[in-house]
């Protein structure tokens, strides 16, 4: 396998020539996901927003180190940063991008996720593993310490958007729900399970930033300590249920029918994180990075559901209307409204399926 290097932020990063040949089936022995730079921008920014000088910071399964070798070289605040992979190829490489950037702050460790957290501890945890980060969180939430954080990555859309259920009960024992508003219920899905496993070992998880992008989930969470820390967070775990008069309702416990859940219905975003890492966004970070932090600016985090503007024009047997107009509308009779971070015809309201269809104008 040939090597290349590239700049990626800041960054110099010696990465596998992989073409299209990416992803879990991929024949590289090496894993490096270019459509992947994003939610390294954008954990670069939360890491300058978030992270305190003298924090241990694991990037659990680490590929060629891209995500840690930017956090390390990119990051004013004085990191240690630890880069880890299982395989062999891939601990190589992540000594050379250590190398390359000439990095004091950052190790390699090439050790199985399980027996490497086994006895060590870290303030900030990152997981991003192929597919699923389910079989990684129970480890990692006991791992990372007190007010520290754990950020994973889900790439398994197929399973938390509803395209394979029992994959996703299985999974995550909840069920999904295939909807205009799927990937809202997937990203609420997995930040939900997320939140249950670390209540089981008496864990608070406080998401601090959650969103939905391309291909991907991505969530960081906040660690708190204590049985009552973890009641407190399970109070936001609920069911949303469907109806195609009303719209969706939230709810405590699970519906007959027509439902998802259990997910996540508190706030995804602590807006002063949003608003520090967009004072932080530089030149050298892709447009898409700012834009999705723009757009999460911008959102209402109430209620846990959108709709979507075809699916709502098509109940309404009306033309989709332009959807900033609608918000527009729906704000002016006093509801709450905004757009959806993910998609341009999405839109959340407090409004129900009769207030917005009232506002819907005629062919
Ligand atoms: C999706 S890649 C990581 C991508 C990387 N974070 C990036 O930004 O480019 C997942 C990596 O996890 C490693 N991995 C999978 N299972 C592991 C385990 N149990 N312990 C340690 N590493 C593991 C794989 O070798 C692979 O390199």
């Amino acid at each position: 396998m040939t090597l290349s290097t590239i700049i990626e932020g800041q960054t110099k990063l010696v990465v596998p020539d992989t073409g299209k040949d990416i992803g879990p089936a991929s024949k590289a022995k090496i894993f490096y996901n270019p459509a992947m730079r994003s939610n390294r921008d954008i954990t670069v920014l939360f890491g300058k927003a978030v992270a305190k000088p003298g924090w241990n910071v694991l990037d659990a399964l680490g590929g060629t180190g891209a995500k840690g070798i930017r956090l390390a070289n990119e990051i004013d605040a004085d990191l240690e940063i630890q880069i880890n992979d299982l395989s062999e190829d891939a601990f190589q490489t992540i000594k050379k991008n250590i190398k390359a950037n000439k990095l004091k702050n950052a190790s390699a460790s090439n050790m199985e996720f399980n027996a490497l957290l086994s006895n060590s501890g870290y303030e900030w945890i990152e997981i991003d593993p192929f597919g699923s980060p389910v079989k990684f969180v129970d480890l990692a939430v006991r791992r990372t310490s007190k007010g520290g954080i754990m950020s994973i990555t889900a790439t398994d859309t197929a399973p938390l958007c509803g395209a394979k259920p029992e994959t996703c009960q299985r999974r995550y024992l909840a069920r999904p729900m295939k909807s205009g508003c799927c990937h809202e219920f997937g990203l609420r899905i997995l930040v939900g399970n997320t939140v249950r496993r670390a209540a089981v070992h008496d864990y608070g998880l406080e998401p601090v930033l959650a969103y939905y992008h391309g291909h991907y989930f991505r969530a960081f969470f906040r660690k708190k300590k204590g049985a009552r820390t973890a009641n407190a967070s399970l109070e936001n775990i609920g069911y949303v249920q469907w109806d195609k008069k009303k719209g969706y309702s939230v709810h405590e416990s699970q519906p007959k029918e027509d439902y998802v859940g259990p997910l996540w219905t508190g706030n995804l975003c602590d807006s002063a994180i949003v608003k520090r890492m967009l004072k932080h966004w530089d030149e050298s970070l892709t447009k898409e990075s700012q834009k999705i932090l723009q757009n999460l600016d911008s959102e209402i985090s109430q209620p846990p559901y959108h709709y979507h503007m075809d699916e709502v024009a098509s109940l309404f047997e009306s033309p989709p209307q332009k959807t900033d107009s609608l918000v527009d509308e729906l704000r002016k009779k006093g509801f709450e409204a905004s757009g959806v971070h993910y998609n341009r015809k999405g839109f959340r309201t407090n409004a129900g399926l009769t207030q917005i269809k009232k506002l819907f104008k005629k062919r």
